[in-house]
């Protein structure tokens, strides 16, 4: 069996964006083996814990406060990028929409946005086989020669998906990453995170929406103001007391067909 390994850990670490305190003394530690979701108001600072696990932003020197992956404090970034694959839509607007998604998928094995000339050349006949062979597992291999622009918002999320498969990290990133999706492509997207997740990949999920939190996610953190309020085994933290204190209205919870749905308390008049 594998070693179960800590992944991410923090230690009293704050976390400043422009001169602002965003993640107050955050003490978080990750199993390399355990499916997260992170859930929040807007603004509580889930992208910047996401951005922060990414190593994209550095906390504050502090004394006392360390911050480690895989058990160290310095990593070489393209090296972290190969073993972490993330999904954002940060991500997707950096991307020049007349870049194509194969060029999209390609450009994970450089961690860059883009892949043209030089890098493109740079690229072995099994990297491009991988790439093709990975759009063609997620449905979406009729995108290989449409541009960023020509796509629509699912589309563009399965490309970015694909992008973060190159490498086949053991740790997927994914900020909100059906939001914008309609229904039947929430789900389908939901059903490929089910099969990665039996392929071995780790899903930390930022989400909005409760119903995506299902069998594939076994941990839930809840943050509100850069703080964690809640954390630990999804049947434990997932409950309407916790959810209304973390969203400061009253929430409800019923269990439908397996399906977690919220719904609000107080009655509209
Ligand atoms: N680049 C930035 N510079 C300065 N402040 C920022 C920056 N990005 C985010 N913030 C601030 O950090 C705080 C947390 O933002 P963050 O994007 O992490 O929230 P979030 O929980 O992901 O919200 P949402 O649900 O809306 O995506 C907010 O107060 C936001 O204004
Ligand atoms: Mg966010």
């Amino acid at each position: 069996m594998n070693e179960i390994k800590i992944f991410f850990e923090a230690h009293k670490v704050d976390l400043f964006r422009s001169n602002k305190l965003i993640l107050k003394n955050l003490n978080l530690k990750i199993n390399d083996n355990e499916s997260i979701a992170i859930l929040g108001p807007n603004g509580s600072g889930k992208t910047t814990l996401i951005k922060t696990i990414n190593r994209e932003i550095y906390p504050a020197i502090k004394k006392s406060s360390y911050l480690k992956i895989y058990g160290k404090k310095t990593w070489n970034v393209w090296r972290l990028r190969s073993m972490i694959g993330i999904v954002s839509d940060d991500l997707i607007q950096s991307y020049n929409q007349d870049v194509i998604g194969i060029e999209v998928v390609m450009s994970g094995y450089h961690a860059s946005i883009g892949v043209h000339g030089q890098i493109q050349r740079r690229l072995t006949t099994k990297q491009i086989d991988k790439a093709e062979e990975i759009m063609e597992k997620l449905d979406i291999s009729l995108l290989k020669n449409q541009p960023l622009k020509k796509m629509s918002m699912g589309q563009k999320k399965r490309c970015l998906l694909a992008r973060a498969l190159v490498h086949n990290p053991k740790i997927l990133l994914l900020d909100e990453p059906t939001t914008g999706l309609d229904l039947s492509s929430t789900y389908k997207y939901m059903d490929i995170l089910s099969s990665l997740k039996k392929e071995g990949h780790n899903i930390i999920l930022v989400t909005h929406n409760i119903h995506e939190i299902n069998n594939v996610i076994e941990r839930v953190i809840m943050l509100k103001q850069g703080k964690i309020v809640a954390d630990g085994k999804k049947d434990k933290i997932l409950t309407e007391e916790n959810l209304t204190n973390t969203f400061d209205i009253e929430v409800g919870l019923k269990k439908l067909n397996g399906n977690l749905l919220p719904y609000r308390k107080t009655i509209l008049q």
